[in-house]
């Protein structure tokens, strides 16, 4: 029997904009049955890592391996086995949700028939709660909606591994739980499931590793059971890591320019 292992592997990575080093030096190993949180303060560096995981975006140096293939040479194949929801989802606003998950089932050669495809649509809106916006056009949606028809779209074909970007922050507290659910059970199934959030108690409840990101370094690496065994918690460890332990001294001076 063949054991198909899945990884997301990045050694020595560097990305630069012009001249600015934006990742330096990331090296991460991400197996199956990961749910792996990429924590860290605005501008570490989280969603350039997803675009070059995602093969939306090309990295400069070293080696990025997912599955068995390098995004920058791979990126079609990358697509077929990756499901990404970024930041900031584009969408087509002028379509309903429906046509917009018929058309992504269209472009990706889904080889269901497009009965299941119906009926994975139809499950996923109905356990996201966005059944009675199927029919209206997304850009009348609300901004958690939107981000909902963007997570079902990521889900459509089934990809091995799912990166998604701040994709909780928009959803009510019923919807996160389900999503929260479902992470967990695909990663049972032996999904590699790749998040960013902002949110520690997120990644404290569901993720099984983090990497604490700060300045485009990878600062930490490990296992969340390994961090509460220190009798500490993520949020002491993340500030700590990300230079954020002088909180105290900038409430008190914006406090006394803001009151002076
Ligand atoms: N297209 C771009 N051109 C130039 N610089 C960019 C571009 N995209 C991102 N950057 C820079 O790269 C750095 C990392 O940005 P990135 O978006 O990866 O951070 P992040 O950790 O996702 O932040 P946030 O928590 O705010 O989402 C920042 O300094 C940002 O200004
Ligand atoms: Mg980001």
């Amino acid at each position: 029997m063949v054991i198909e292992l899945v990884a997301v592997i990045a050694k020595n990575l560097y990305k630069k904009y012009g001249n600015k080093l934006i990742l330096n030096d990331i090296n991460l190993e991400i197996v199956d049955g990961d749910i792996f949180g990429l924590l860290g303060p605005n501008g570490s560096g989280k969603s350039t890592l997803m675009k070059i995981f995602a093969g939306t975006l090309k990295y400069d140096y070293g080696q990025v391996t997912v599955e068995s293939y390098d995004p920058n040479r791979n990126p079609i194949e990358i697509r077929k086995i990756v499901g990404y929801v970024p930041e900031t989802p584009v969408l087509y606003e002028s379509l309903t949700p429906r046509e917009y998950f018929e058309f992504i089932g269209s472009m990706r050669g889904l080889d269901i028939s497009p009965n299941l495809l119906e009926k994975r649509i139809d499950e996923l809106a109905y356990a996201l709660g966005i059944s009675e916006y199927m029919d209206n056009f997304i850009g009348s949606l609300s901004f958690g909606t939107k981000q909902k028809v963007s997570i079902i779209s990521s889900l459509l074909h089934n990809p091995k591994i799912l990166i998604l970007d701040e994709s909780i922050n928009g959803l009510d507290p019923k919807s996160a739980k389900i999503f929260k659910s479902l992470l967990m059970d695909l990663s049972k199934e032996g999904k590699i499931i790749i998040f960013s959030t902002h949110i520690l108690e997120i990644a404290q409840n569901i993720c099984k590793k983090v990497a604490i990101m700060d300045k485009g370094s990878v600062k930490y690496t490990g296992k969340i059971d390994e961090i509460s065994s220190q009798d500490k918690n993520l949020e002491e460890v993340f500030l700590k890591l990300t230079s954020s332990e002088d909180i105290d001294q900038i409430v008190k001076a914006l406090k006394e320019s803001i009151t002076s």
